[in-house]
């Protein structure tokens, strides 16, 4: 079907109509999503009173503003029926896992060509940025565990853009975690894939270096935020975006680069980015250093005193769980399993991929399993995961999802 985009006043806008988009772009806009069919009368209210004067509709997909009373009743009648059919969670979690797949590879595409036009000192176009922002807003608002868990799993050279993937899924949870306003969560997640863009600047025999760095190899590491600040100057991002490259190492003591900044100095949005860059980094298996388990990078960030903003922390630890996404453990029935997504009413009875029967010692085929849906298995504790080389692990619960590097 064609489109027939037309741009009326926002008070203007009635059920039935698609929205394509509002004067002032996406940021401006209050919805998580930037082109859909407006269902209902909460986001109808909302868009009357987010103080936006214009927008486009398209009216081969929706109502026209001439479009007759008679029709506006008929499709006022059709779009409350589809509210109440609507379910935010519309896909099911193996679904969310294919879907995250998909967008961990189109993520990683794009951010490897962002990379490039860094290298090469070409003006960023991060518009490209907005529509892979939303997609990854709206997974996580379905399924959080299915993006973080997938973005967990890098391969050698690919890490520098995975991990990008990886800090904005968490950025994006975070952000929604902390009741920050759509925008901010927008904002948080395009931070968080644009965080070390700096590292473009960085020569790759240094950035993929696998044995420990010189004092001046670290150093030049150490430069990679200004060069961000600097590579995103005309990159068409808001000065936060900017400030989050700028100052995602600096620490709340004061001991961070590389301005030294301490404490509230600190942007909210860096010293979030923080903890989600360092959660990722340390859990992250390297050529050079299996990645630690996500509980016991937990508890070992909360033991750096100075490090972090305690507040934003907890509510970190409040997005990933005790037993967090990623985390080995042993159900009371003595089955290994991977957590693959929380369960806010029971920490102890997460969505896991059960692949192991320690009683046995045997594996099992992949099986993903709601423990709170079952009456008698729960998580007993972490388990050790020094016993599995981590490529099987991962590639027993994840199978053929994990983003290869091409
Ligand atoms: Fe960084």
């Amino acid at each position: 079907m064609t489109t027939n985009i037309k741009k009326i006043p926002v008070h203007e806008l009635k059920l039935g109509m698609y929205l394509t988009g509002f004067e002032g772009g996406w940021f401006a806009s209050p919805f998580w999503s930037s082109r859909f069919k407006l269902v209902n009368a909460d986001d109808l209210r909302l868009a009357l009173s987010s103080g936006l004067k214009e927008c486009w509709i398209d009216t081969n997909l929706g109502l026209d503003i001439e479009t007759p009373t008679a029709v506006v009743q008929y499709e006022i009648a059709v779009v409350q029926a589809a509210v109440q059919n609507r379910n935010r969670s519309a896909l099911t979690l193996d679904e969310e896992l294919i879907n995250a797949a998909g967008l961990c590879k189109t993520a990683r595409q794009l951010i490897i060509s962002m990379f490039s036009d860094a290298r090469l000192g070409k003006v960023m176009d991060t518009s490209i940025c907005t529509g892979l922002v939303d997609d990854i807003v709206c997974s996580v608002e379905r399924h959080p565990g299915a993006l973080i868990s997938l973005s967990r799993l890098k391969a050698g050279d690919d890490y520098t853009y995975m991990h990008s993937v990886a800090v904005c899924a968490l950025m994006v949870a975070l952000a929604k975690a902390m009741k920050l306003p759509i925008n901010d969560v927008r904002e948080a997640g395009l931070s968080g894939l644009l965080h070390d863009i700096g590292k473009a600047k960085i020569p790759l025999e240094i950035l993929n270096k696998p044995s420990t760095l010189s004092e001046e190899e670290f150093a030049t590491i150490k430069r990679h935020p200004e060069h961000g600040f600097d590579a995103l100057l005309n990159g068409g991002v808001s000065d936060r975006v900017r400030q989050v490259c700028l100052h995602h190492h600096e620490r709340m003591d004061g001991c961070g680069y590389p301005h030294k900044q301490a404490g509230k100095a600190i942007l909210l949005m860096a010293r979030m980015a923080a903890v989600c860059d360092v959660y990722d980094a340390v859990t992250s298996n390297r050529p050079y250093k299996r990645g630690w388990d996500p509980a016991d990078a937990l508890a070992k960030m909360i033991s750096w005193k100075g490090h972090f903003d305690p507040k934003v922390l907890s509510a970190f630890i409040e997005v990933v769980g005790i037993y967090p996404i990623g985390s080995l453990v042993r159900l009371k029935s003595e089955k290994l399993a991977v957590v693959v997504e929380q369960n806010r009413n029971s920490y102890t009875r997460p969505w896991v991929k059960i692949f192991y029967c320690a009683a046995s010692a045997c594996v099992l085929p992949a099986e993903l399993v709601d423990l709170a849906n079952t009456n008698d298995d729960y998580v007993v504790g972490s388990e050790d995961r020094e016993r599995f080389p981590s490529e099987v692990i991962e590639k027993l619960w994840a199978g053929n999802l994990a983003v290869k590097s091409t």
